[in-house]
């Protein structure tokens, strides 16, 4: 619930303003002077002051000024009789958030509280949003606050400090290659290489001489010995990117390197043992490939000895946020312009659509947004969307899938889709939405502000 302390010397005025705002569902303090104010905020925390201006002891605007140092997220609102709005508009100036003129207009009164309660729910939000960023919500530059980024994260600390093979799967653009990465550098090897390959950018006789390596000869144009990424890796990581592209004779020299640790060169007779830790990674769906015969059976089993599915991104919402937050920092300071802010149109398109380019969609989608908004606000019309936009309500969660929300979380969730519908329906009209759900006016602007609508 919302405090509010309120500070007046008109006794009469101050006991009707502490009746009203409390019948309104307010936790509401009265007092009436500004020192007894100062107790008040030392004791407990107030989201909003209301403040006379003119008073005896110490004047609206120098306990407000005294405030700033004790309650810096507590909103001010000052009243003042008409004749003193000069005075009212100067404290304006020094960050009083409105001010309001006596005898008090209760429908603005009111107005102005929940105008002032938002904002401050927004930038409590920003805060507490930068803190997660900095701290659990991101691991080697892999942010995610959702059950099952979550729990990848602990099952990349885990993995690390084992030798077993990594197979990690998932749409295009989910992060395979970063979770690759983490893997590596919070193992023990760390400060082996990291060698990565592309199985699918090379066709198969070069594939092979570059994993392998070959000795001089070996083919035409083969004039000097090379060694193979199998090697470069010696006592550090390998990592095989789309290894659902590999053809079969690759296939059966892969699985030979894995069971024996040995490899040959090509054209060469000599077997070099190589100590490699082997992660791979894939978008494609390997057991119909094994369906088709198409992926070796024996492969994939000693491919997939810990297996690491990426979620995509449509499937955890809850990321989309945080996401947006370090791309946009990430784009503004490799721009140098000011990080811009989003607006809650474009976070909403953005928690709307389905990104079937998953991460790197997004990455790029704001990426753009950056530079074609040039720092100011980023409104929908700078935010490219590849596909069309999905349907209201598209991104439903599977609800009885226990993905670590609360059974509250999932109530909130239908709720926030039931208002977002009727106020599509209502073509954005707050009245008109509430009409559509049989509920009060002020119940639908409280859960407007609630989820963000
Ligand atoms: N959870 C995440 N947090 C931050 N950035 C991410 C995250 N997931 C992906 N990215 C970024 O998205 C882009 C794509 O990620 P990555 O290359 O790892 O995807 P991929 O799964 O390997 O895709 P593909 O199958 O197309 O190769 C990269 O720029 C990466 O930094
Ligand atoms: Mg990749």
């Amino acid at each position: 619930m919302s405090k509010i302390l309120i500070v007046e010397d008109d006794r009469n005025t101050l006991s009707g303003l502490v009746e009203i705002l409390g019948e309104e569902g307010y936790e509401v303090e009265g007092v009436e002077t500004s020192k007894k104010a100062l107790k008040s905020l030392q004791k407990e925390t107030f989201d909003i002051l209301l403040t006379d201006l003119r008073m005896p002891d110490m004047n609206g605007m120098q306990l407000f000024e005294r405030s700033l140092t004790i309650a810096p997220e507590m909103k001010t609102i000052v009243m003042t009789a008409y004749s003193s709005v000069k005075d009212a508009v100067e404290a304006m100036k020094k960050g009083v958030y409105e001010y309001l003129t006596k005898p008090l207009d209760l429908d603005e009164l009111f107005v102005i509280i929940e105008k002032a309660l938002g904002e401050q729910e927004l930038q409590r939000e920003n805060v507490e949003l930068r803190k997660q960023v900095k701290s659990t919500y991101s691991f080697q530059n892999i942010i995610g606050k959702s059950a099952p980024m979550q729990q990848i994260f602990s099952t990349i600390v885990k993995v690390a400090k084992t030798q077993s093979t990594v197979l990690i799967r998932g749409e295009s653009g989910t992060g395979k290659e970063l979770v690759a990465r983490a893997i590596h550098y919070n193992s023990p090897r760390s400060n082996k290489p990291l060698v990565e390959i592309s199985c699918a950018s090379f066709p198969e006789s070069l594939l092979e001489s570059e994993l392998f390596g070959y000795e001089k000869g070996a083919f035409t144009g083969a004039d000097s010995r090379k060694k193979g990424r199998f090697e470069l890796a010696n006592e550090g990581t390998i990592f095989l990117d789309e290894i659902g592209d590999i053809t079969e004779s690759v296939q059966t020299k892969l699985l030979r390197v894995l069971q024996e640790r040995q490899i040959t060169r090509l054209g060469g007779t000599e077997t070099i043992d190589v100590d490699v830790r082997v992660i791979t990674a894939t978008n494609r769906d390997l057991e119909q490939a094994m369906d088709e015969r198409k992926f070796r059976d024996d492969l994939f089993y000693r491919l997939n000895v810990i297996p690491i599915t990426l979620p995509p991104l449509r499937e955890r919402i809850e990321d989309i946020p945080l996401l947006i937050e370090h791309f946009m920092k990430k784009y503004s300071v490799q721009n140098k312009i000011p990080t811009p802010s989003l607006s809650a149109e474009a976070l909403e398109v953005c928690m709307n659509y389905s990104w079937p380019g998953n991460v790197r969609e997004l990455e790029n989608a704001i990426e753009s947004a950056i530079v074609l908004g040039e720092g100011s606000t980023i409104l929908p019309e700078h935010i490219p969307l590849g596909g069309r936009r999905k349907a209201l309500g598209a991104n439903k969660v599977d609800f009885l899938k226990n993905s670590g929300e609360t059974f509250k979380d999932k109530i909130e969730a239908v709720e926030r889709l039931i208002l977002q519908d009727a106020i599509e329906q209502a073509s954005g009209n707050k009245s008109e939405a509430a009409k559509v759900l049989d509920i009060s006016l002020r119940t639908m602007r409280y859960k407007i502000k609630k989820y963000g609508l």
